[in-house]
């Protein structure tokens, strides 16, 4: 079956077995305990580079590691070589790079403990948060090997040749992909940006956010331990001058970038002002993700899911809940719910299995979200505010908040942390509802709740958004059955984990012989 390739992704852990935690806790621990490095990588030679300490941004005090980030040198290097490798991975057959790829994903699989350790330590992840992270990583992995398999065979598609001439159509690789990835999910975003177009038969330069370099060089040497070369696949740890840069050279022949709305029109402006090949973008970016809600819904489940999609990974998922528009019928029952659930959330430590939610990412992040929680004191109305304990001064712990406002316009762009905003609609206000999704530009996901047919009919209908969830939470996209990814402000597309992702990645040439 063309979408359902041979494969099945990973399996879960089941965290209500405090032996199966006790487990998982020692073998953290353990991989917690070796400081890390990450340093530029080209042809499986470390170069030098600025050194950085990478700390914990649950404890400003822990250090994690060191990164050495790449300057001019390195990124030159890094493109004549990744250049020079690119036709020969191309022309290797495709079963060989889907086999690397599926090895790659074991070698995820028996260093689990090492990555959690990084997700939890250098990301700030929660345990379940990051056991996600892995999974995702290895199922990205295995999926983007199946689908290359499944639509790169060498001989290409065979097409009608009326006068008697073979007509076939390959899809190839482009040549240099530069994929410059967030922190917010340091390894599978890395990861799935980086299998995609190495699938699809691009050589690779990656560059991970600076917040997250080191789980992206543990990455990237289990991805040459699985046979990918040093010269197919180069690591730069670095910064957004660092991306500039690789983003503005004519030798590279496609960009996948995940983040933020102004990166992306960035990067955008540096692809038009470079001379040399036109090159696709691929850009997933921020959401104003909205979840509705009416008087048919069930307001235990609609407190479950707004609870997840809003506040887990602190918030910080492109993909989380900002805006919950209650119907007036079900709003105080829902809004009393929530913010009895917010007072039983347990901030704190990520390593510890008691732990809810963690740290937002760096200090500027914990201003930034600061900043916007002292405006909607102003022009809105505190519901609940989880208590923040006081032993975690050092880290960049932000306590989840529910702020009810009276208008969705008084948000003007993505708030990325736990701040939940809630609007009540009257039951002739979906009209309205709905006219400021299509007004506010940005088209990720959204969650609605209703027991009404119709209704979900409707909307689903009008809402121009890449991932529709109903009855739901509204985060934790699965690969290969949901795929992911926005429209409008949102992104370019293709989705990932998706049976056209690779597509976007690859060219596609028609060769014609006349026999
Ligand atoms: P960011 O835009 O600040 O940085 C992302 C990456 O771009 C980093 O590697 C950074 O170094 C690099 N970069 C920065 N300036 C650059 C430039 N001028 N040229 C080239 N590269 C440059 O984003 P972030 O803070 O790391 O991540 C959070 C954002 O990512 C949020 O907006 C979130 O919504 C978005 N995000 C989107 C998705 C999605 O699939 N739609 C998924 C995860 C995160
Ligand atoms: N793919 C991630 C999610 O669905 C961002 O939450």
């Amino acid at each position: 079956d063309l979408y359902r390739p041979e494969r099945q992704n990973s399996a879960g852990s089941d965290l209500s077995d405090p032996l199966t935690v006790g487990r998982l806790m020692a073998d953290v621990a353990g991989a917690m305990a070796h400081e890390r490095l990450a340093v530029p990588l080209i042809d499986g030679k470390e170069l030098e580079g600025a050194m950085r300490l990478v700390i914990d941004p649950s404890d400003s005090r822990r250090l994690v590691g060191r990164v050495f980030e790449a300057g001019e040198a390195a990124a030159e290097r890094a493109l004549s070589v990744v250049a020079a490798a690119a036709p020969g991975w191309d022309r290797t057959d495709v079963a060989e790079r889907a086999a690397m790829l599926e090895r790659a994903a074991e070698l995820y699989q028996a260093h689990t403990a090492e990555l959690l350790a990084l997700c939890i330590r250098e990301a700030g992840k929660t345990i379940p948060d990051a056991l996600a992270e892995v999974r995702e990583s290895v199922d990205f992995l295995r999926y983007y090997a199946a689908r290359a398999k499944a639509d790169f065979a060498s001989e290409g598609l065979d097409l009608p040749g009326p006068t008697g001439e073979i007509n076939r159509l390959r899809l190839r690789g482009r040549g240099v992909f530069v994929c410059i990835s967030p922190w917010n999910f340091p390894l599978a975003i890395f990861t799935g940006q980086v299998a995609a177009a190495l699938a699809a038969g691009n050589a690779v330069i990656a560059k991970p956010a600076p917040q997250t370099p080191l789980i992206a060089a543990l990455a990237v040497r289990l991805l040459h331990e699985a046979g990918i070369g040093g010269d197919v696949l180069a690591l730069l740890p670095g910064g957004g001058d660092l991306g500039a840069r690789l983003v503005s050279d004519a030798r590279i022949a496609g960009v996948a970038f995940t983040g933020s709305n102004e990166t992306a029109w960035a990067i955008q402006k540096r692809l038009a002002d470079r001379h040399g090949p036109i090159v696709p973008l691929i850009a997933e970016t921020g959401g104003l993700n909205a979840m509705i809600v009416d008087s048919s819904a069930l307001a235990e489940q609609v407190t479950r899911d707004a609870l997840v999609s809003a506040f887990s990974c602190a918030g910080q998922r492109c993909s989380a809940l900002r805006l919950l528009f209650l119907q007036d019928d079900i709003a105080d029952r829902v809004l009393t719910m929530l913010a009895g659930a917010m007072r039983e959330l347990a901030v704190g430590d990520p390593a510890l299995p008691s732990s809810d939610i963690g740290p937002v990412i760096d200090q500027e992040a914990l201003s930034r979200l600061e900043r916007h929680a002292l405006r909607m004191a102003r022009e809105g109305r505190l519901l609940s505010e989880t208590r923040l304990p006081g032993d975690l001064a050092d880290g960049f712990f932000f306590a989840p908040r529910l702020v009810e406002i009276s208008d969705p316009r008084r948000l003007d762009g993505e708030v990325f942390g736990p701040i939940l905003h809630v609007v009540r609609y009257p039951a002739s206000g979906l009209a309205d509802v709905l006219s400021w999704l299509s007004t506010c530009g940005y088209g990720l996901t959204l969650g609605i709740h209703s027991r009404i047919e119709a209704t979900v009919r409707f909307i689903v209908d009008r809402a121009r958004v890449g991932n529709v969830y109903v009855n739901r939470g509204m985060i934790g996209a699965v690969v290969g059955s949901q795929p992911f990814g926005g429209e409008g402000l949102s992104g370019t597309g293709p989705k990932s984990g998706g049976p056209r992702t690779l597509y976007r990645f690859a060219t596609e040439r028609a060769v014609s012989v006349n026999i």
